[in-house]
């Protein structure tokens, strides 16, 4: 069986399980620039893998083999697994990974499971703030007990708490930057949080208006767009040109014209005054 609220169940009960591993890792008070030495290196020097993702990734993987045998994984930290019931598990072990290891209170546990592609449900944990966020399709969104759905307020973009993130790449950070001359004068502000699924969540839980990132990895935004989906929002992406081309952008409603408008027109004015 691939009921959706099943496999939520659990994905939740796993993902509250590796935040509690991860928790545990930080409650002796290591200091953490240790940490951070401890550190390994991925993709860039800015790139770090801590004990955390790895033991994290190992419990989730662990769970779900006993839990759902047949099921295939997909982890950031490289767990492969092929599917033989068709589900597929996307997990990002710790997403904000810089801010655990530097003592920042944003990081979480973000699990999703997809059929053929077809989302079927997906947890983000944030276990300092002991916050899950949940959805399954079909069932909604939620917030630890509370429901979340659009508040019926229209927001203006001038008004708009925009998210947004930086790869780790040096040139796909340049093109990042450039972006934001032409976006930050015509919005509230901009937030770089430095965990992806939650700004995905909070875009579902009305803390952002709006976030847009380029050249995510399936293991940042697959449970985080669940969440964002069942929450109403929209989401959509964008080609802003080179080293920005899947820019993803999740926003109320009501901002997808606007914020698009505003994204190509940043995009243009780049392109125009960077080549
Ligand atoms: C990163 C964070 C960050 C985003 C990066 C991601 P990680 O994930 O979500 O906010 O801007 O694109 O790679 O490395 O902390 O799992
Ligand atoms: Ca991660």
């Amino acid at each position: 069986m691939n009921a959706p609220e099943e496999l939520l169940s659990i994905a939740t009960r796993v993902a509250h399980e590796a935040g509690a591993h991860v928790l545990h890792l930080i409650a002796n008070d290591t200091p953490r620039a240790d940490l951070r030495a401890q550190a390994g290196r991925k993709s860039t020097r800015t790139d770090l893998v801590s004990d955390a993702d790895r033991e994290s990734e190992k419990v989730i993987v662990r769970r779900l083999g006993e839990l759902r045998p047949h099921d295939g994984v997909l982890g950031e930290e490289g767990a492969r697994k092929a599917s033989r019931s068709g589900v597929d598990w996307i997990i990002d072990p710790v997403d904000g990974t810089v801010n655990f290891l530097y003592g920042f209170a944003s990081f979480a546990i973000s699990i999703a499971a997809y059929e053929k592609g077809t989302a079927l449900c997906g947890v983000v944990y944030d276990p300092l703030r002991d916050e899950t966020y949940r959805a399954a399709s079909g069932i909604g969104a939620f917030c630890n007990e509370h429901r979340l759905e659009h508040d019926g307020r229209q927001a203006q973009l001038a008004e708009a708490l925009v998210g947004t993130g930086f790869g780790y790449a040096s040139s796909r950070r340049r093109a990042q930057s450039e972006l934001l001359p032409t976006i930050l004068p015509q919005v509230r502000d901009i937030r770089r949080q430095g965990a992806a699924a939650l700004d995905l969540c909070y875009v579902a839980a009305g803390k952002l208006d709006a976030y847009y990132e380029a050249g995510l990895q399936p293991w940042d935004r697959a449970a985080g767009l669940v969440v964002a989906a069942e929450a109403g929002c929209t989401q959509f992406e964008l080609d802003l040109g080179h080293d920005l081309e899947s820019t993803l952008v999740v926003c109320r409603p009501e901002l997808e014209r606007p914020l698009g408008d505003l994204l190509l027109r940043a995009a243009a004015t780049r392109q125009s005054l960077c080549g």
